[in-house]
């Protein structure tokens, strides 16, 4: 069944401010939601609330502002696990974002976790994010680094992933969406058969979350993390899901602040989750307004979002389809928010400067994925990518402009 919107997209888009927004002389229209997605007004008065009469300092005082400020920011962990679905709020625990997510699993786990031999598999989609850190803990830990290949169409090989599986793998860590290409991965499979071998799965959610349900209990995965900053939530704040036992198996990341049970010069016990990896002054007025962007896609409901980015997208690609000269890259059967493509020979950041100067914000370059770049041997695309506000007049104007641009590349 075709999907189609739900919801009342205008009365919707007034809740973003910056949408109004003029550039370069034309209204914005705002195709870079990949990178960053836009924050309704209700984020941002949740952070003028908070900051103008709410602020205090979280878990530290018995004072009433102290309570408050504690009471709703450990109402987002409750907001975050109904979210996802985890079966207790303390598997959410609070970080900077996806790569800090990442960084906190890859050091804490990887430390304690790894040995020499052992094998970590990622794949030929990935974000530096979800690159770097493994090859670091590898390194130091001598573990083997594993790259799952693609096809030309940007889907996982799913036979040569199998292949690559063995008693060796402790731990698979691939993205649920690929933030250059698009394309949803079968994760579902790919934690079934990493099971199979006992190795941990942890997905980088960070461009999925925004345009799908995610329910980590249904997906049974191990650790899965995303950023607020994609929800159309604030920047610096995100989130890993871990299992309760993983959690608890593992040491804390950092030391300081909050994360202590008992300190003497001798010897620190540590807090229970989910503080243990909490350490320090949080960022509080961020992971509350967190909460309201929670709220927010809540109202809205995320099939509702899925339904109308499935129809935005098939729009689009199919506009583009008739254009001449437009080269696709990553052509899944299964996409979410995101088109990839070069225009002639052009290079993408030519393409970008030129919409740029017609109001229309896309992505350009090799979008933090340079392997993925590589294996198309290109330096990078050109990425349209879309949120739950995009119109299909928006698209409309897309497709005029890559017409208007067309001749001034050739
Ligand atoms: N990872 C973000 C992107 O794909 C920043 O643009």
């Amino acid at each position: 069944m075709k999907a189609a919107t739900t919801y009342n997209i205008d009365k919707l888009r007034k809740d973003f401010p910056i949408l109004e927004r003029v550039v370069n002389g034309k209204p914005l229209i705002y195709f870079d939601n990949g990178a960053s997605s836009q924050k309704p007004q209700q984020v941002i008065d949740t952070l003028v609330k908070y900051y103008s009469g709410e602020h205090a300092n979280v878990h530290r005082g018995v004072h009433t502002l102290s309570q408050h400020a504690t009471d709703k920011y450990e109402h987002t962990r409750t907001l975050l696990q109904q979210f996802f679905n985890a079966e207790h709020d303390y598997e959410m625990i609070l970080t900077k974002g996806t790569t800090d997510s990442i960084n906190l699993v890859a050091s804490a786990w990887g430390r304690a976790f790894l040995n020499e031999g052992d094998e970590v598999i990622i794949s030929t989609l990935e974000h530096h994010s979800n690159i770097v850190p493994w090859q670091m803990i590898c390194k130091e830990r001598k573990a083997v680094l594993k790259v799952i290949p693609i096809n030309e169409k940007g889907e996982l090989l799913m036979d040569e992933y199998e292949q690559l599986l063995s008693d060796k793998t402790k731990m698979v860590a691939v993205n649920h969406v690929s933030n250059s290409l698009g394309t949803v991965n079968p994760v579902k499979e790919i934690i079934r058969l990493a099971h199979q071998y006992n190795a941990l799965v942890l997905l980088d959610g960070a461009q999925a979350v925004p345009h799908m349900k995610v329910d980590v209990r249904e997906l049974d995965v191990d650790f899965y993390c995303a950023s607020a900053h994609k929800m159309y939530g604030p920047t610096g704040i995100g989130f890993l899901y871990g299992k309760e036992e993983l959690l608890n198996a593992m040491p804390p990341y950092q030391g300081g602040g909050d994360m202590i049970d008992k300190v003497t010069f001798e010897k620190t016990t540590y807090n229970d989750l989910p503080h243990k990896f909490e350490a320090g002054t949080p960022n509080i007025a961020d992971v509350i307004a967190f909460g309201t962007a929670i709220e927010y896609l809540n109202e809205i409901g995320m099939d509702a979002i899925a339904a109308h980015e499935e129809e935005i997208l098939e729009y689009a690609t199919e506009q583009m389809r008739q254009l001449e000269g437009i080269r696709f890259v990553g052509e899944a059967d299964q996409k979410a928010g995101v088109i990839s493509f070069l225009v002639g020979e052009s290079h993408p950041y030519d393409v970008g400067v030129l919409l740029d100067k017609l109001g229309i914000a896309v992505r350009t370059g090799h979008h933090c994925t340079q392997p993925l770049m590589d294996r198309y041997n290109i330096p990078g695309t050109v990425r349209a990518s879309f949120g739950l506000y995009t119109t299909k007049e928006e698209v409309d104007q897309f497709i005029k402009a890559l017409q208007r641009i067309q001749p001034m590349l050739s």
